[in-house]
């Protein structure tokens, strides 16, 4: 059994301009120990898709399907089933770390109160166990430093602790939404390193969220390609990389730089992501593609499995959006 086990989830939205449909029939699993990673443009229903599994959606949102936690379904489950879930088996770790820490309170209270709830342990303890996970995610002088208020550590260490934070409860699944999105490269790349060596050391699944592609290619094991709320392709990374079949993958892969062509201009997918509240029925991202016939406005064609494990939302010939002769 997947650990998790999400089936056709859906999130609406309702606005005064009327509903938004932010995420639409995302079929996906994970297993123990395995990263996933979820791409796509900003906008593309990245965050609500994992928002609504935990039940962080914002008061207008509303989300249908089933998410199975280990076999519990905890997609708008009572919070007597969720919550114990949400404290010990899930968690989350968002772009700003600010989102997570009270910057009020020493990391050492707020470490601990997490701790002294869900564990039942003594403060006493509950700081000692603060402290020595601020040393696993490699903080520098961690038992000293743990008496510290948040923003007394740089961007980098804030969003050390904050993982710190997440991992106290030890979560069988990790979520990271766009983790580094706000640091600088050389950062980005010791947090996504440090991520990396965390999940192998906690034996943690790890779901990550990102619009960088570069960043996938090196940690996950599959990919969620996301457009308009939708899965446009999914599949092992390494297949998924050496040869995109979505038109919107190609894009997506056309944009990001490679060390080893400089010289090349970077791609970029022209035109705009889609505006979610006034979408047409059929392909989302038909009006940027530039294989689209005419009845792909009107018609998305359902997730298919072309190749073992690999799956795509569009039936034109793979020849004829790669050029190839497959
Ligand atoms: N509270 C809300 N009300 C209306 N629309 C929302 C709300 N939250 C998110 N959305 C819309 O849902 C869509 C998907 O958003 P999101 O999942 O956050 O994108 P991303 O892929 O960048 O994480 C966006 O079009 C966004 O504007
Ligand atoms: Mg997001």
């Amino acid at each position: 059994m997947a650990l998790l086990d999400v089936n056709d989830l859906n999130v609406r939205f309702q606005t005064n301009s009327g509903p938004v449909y932010a995420v639409r029939g995302v079929d996906m699993k994970l297993d123990r120990g395995e990263t996933l990673a979820i791409v796509g443009e900003s906008g593309s229903g990245k965050s609500q898709t994992v928002f609504a599994m935990m039940g962080l959606l914002a008061g207008n949102g509303e989300a249908s399907g089933s998410v199975k936690f280990d076999g519990t379904e905890i997609l708008n489950a009572a919070p007597k089933v969720l919550n114990p879930i949400r404290a010990n088996r899930m968690a989350i770790i968002f772009q700003d770390p600010m989102t997570s820490l009270n910057p009020y309170m020493r990391v050492s209270d707020q470490m601990a109160e997490v701790l002294q709830l869900h564990k039942g342990m003594s403060k006493r303890a509950a700081v000692k166990e603060a402290a020595q996970m601020l040393d696993a995610v490699r903080i520098p002088d961690a038992a000293s430093r743990v008496n510290l208020y948040p923003h007394e550590f740089s961007g980098g260490m804030r969003q050390r602790v904050m993982i710190a934070m997440a991992l106290l409860c030890r979560p069988d699944v990790l979520i990271a939404d766009e983790p580094t999105t706000a640091l600088d490269v050389t950062v980005q790349a010791q947090i996504m390193k440090l991520l990396h060596e965390l999940q192998k050391e906690f034996g943690m699944a790890l779901i990550l969220i990102t619009h960088d592609l570069g960043v996938v290619a090196g940690s996950a094991e599959r990919v969620i390609v996301m457009y308009g709320g939708q899965v446009m392709e999914k599949g092992p990374v390494h297949p998924l990389f050496a040869e995109p079949t979505h038109p919107y993958t190609r894009g997506l892969l056309g944009s990001v730089p490679r060390v080893d062509r400089q010289d090349e201009a970077l791609l970029s997918i022209p035109g705009n992501p889609p505006n979610m509240a006034k979408m047409h029925r059929g392909c989302p991202f038909a009006p940027r593609c530039d294989f689209a016939g005419d009845d792909c406005v009107d018609h998305l064609d359902p997730l298919t499995e072309f190749a073992p494990g690999r799956y795509r939302a569009c039936n034109r010939p793979v020849s004829v959006v790669t050029g190839g002769s497959q």
